[in-house]
């Protein structure tokens, strides 16, 4: 068990700690593979999804994990909260836990704001991810994807491409990786590499690593949080940057491609990629970080407040 502990980045856990998530998940996972995909394990207990920036996955991910535990689960939507008529967020914060609520799940655009709600809340806080800081469940459900393709992921050797300046899936998922004793390669052009990744082992095209790395991660083109353009063209992320059917011949032939959702399509990820079939599907496991997703927060919910 994790105690009424909060997880707000992947250096608030320690690797005893992020082993027991996983072996946790293992048990999990079986439960989404049944007709009744229930248990009573939280019966009672009431979770709130707080989520102030958009979500696909990370959030239904979260509601669904809940509710296979059988806990209350609560959608709250900034947009139609009374943050619109000037509610501040502590006081929103406040209103939500006086209803006697037991976990929340946030997610904000700004870096930090999850650690502010967890320094005025009395209650377990899980961080969804927060502005270009962390998102350290993306990081669990990435390393369980890894373990279950690989099984001892100790020595693996993951090139992270793509966009380093804004990725809050990058910083969460070094720590991770290197934590359990994975070899990192940063793959970016000096225009998407902060200074603190520059020290670290990197190239500055993904065919400087194609052949040798054992997982492609592919990064997020973060449009949303670049207020200028920060690569030329497509057409030059392409060149230098992008997955295509061509690369990914030249991969270890057990070697897979990661994506934390959602893609640009035509930008980190060529098309054909995304409609692999048959033998070739299995190279492309970005289905399978999200079905392993609901298992692994399963496993954080149950640990917390099991
Ligand atoms: N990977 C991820 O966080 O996706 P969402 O923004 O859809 O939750």
């Amino acid at each position: 068990m994790l105690g009424k502990k909060s997880i707000l980045d992947v250096l608030s856990l320690a690797k005893s700690e992020v082993v027991q998530i996983l072996e946790s998940a293992d048990s999990f996972v079986d439960i989404s593979d049944r007709e009744i995909k229930k248990v009573p394990t939280l019966r009672g207990k009431t979770i709130v999804n707080l989520f102030f920036e958009p979500s696909t996955r990370t959030r239904a991910s979260f509601e669904i994990a809940a509710k296979r535990l059988s806990a209350d689960m609560v959608n709250f939507s900034s947009s139609t909260s009374s943050l619109k008529k000037g509610e501040s967020i502590i006081d929103t914060l406040r209103t939500i836990l006086a209803m006697k609520v037991d976990l929340l799940v946030i997610r904000h655009s700004d870096s930090g704001t999850v650690r502010m709600a967890d320094r005025i809340l009395d209650v377990p806080v899980i961080n969804a991810g927060d502005g270009k800081y962390q998102h350290p469940t993306q990081a669990l459900l990435d390393l369980y994807t890894i373990k279950k393709k690989f099984g001892d992921v100790s020595g693996l050797k993951v090139a992270i491409v793509g966009d380093y300046l804004n990725s809050r899936v990058a910083r969460s998922n070094i720590k991770l990786f290197e934590m359990m004793g994975m070899e990192v390669i940063v793959v970016a052009p000096a225009m998407l590499l902060p200074e603190d990744f520059s020290k670290m082992n990197t190239a500055h095209c993904i065919d400087d690593v194609i052949e040798d790395a054992d997982i492609i991660y592919m990064l997020r083109m973060q449009l949303e949080r670049q207020d200028r353009k920060l690569y030329p063209s497509v057409r030059e992320y392409n060149r230098f940057l992008s997955i295509n059917m061509e690369r990914l011949l030249r991969m270890k032939k057990n070697a897979i491609v990661m994506h934390p959702g959602p893609v640009n399509r035509g930008i980190e990820i060529s098309d054909e990629l995304m409609g692999l079939e048959g033998e070739m599907a299995g190279r492309v496991v970005i289905e399978e970080q999200v079905t392993n997703g609901v298992a692994v927060r399963m496993a954080l919910l149950y640990l917390i407040l099991g």
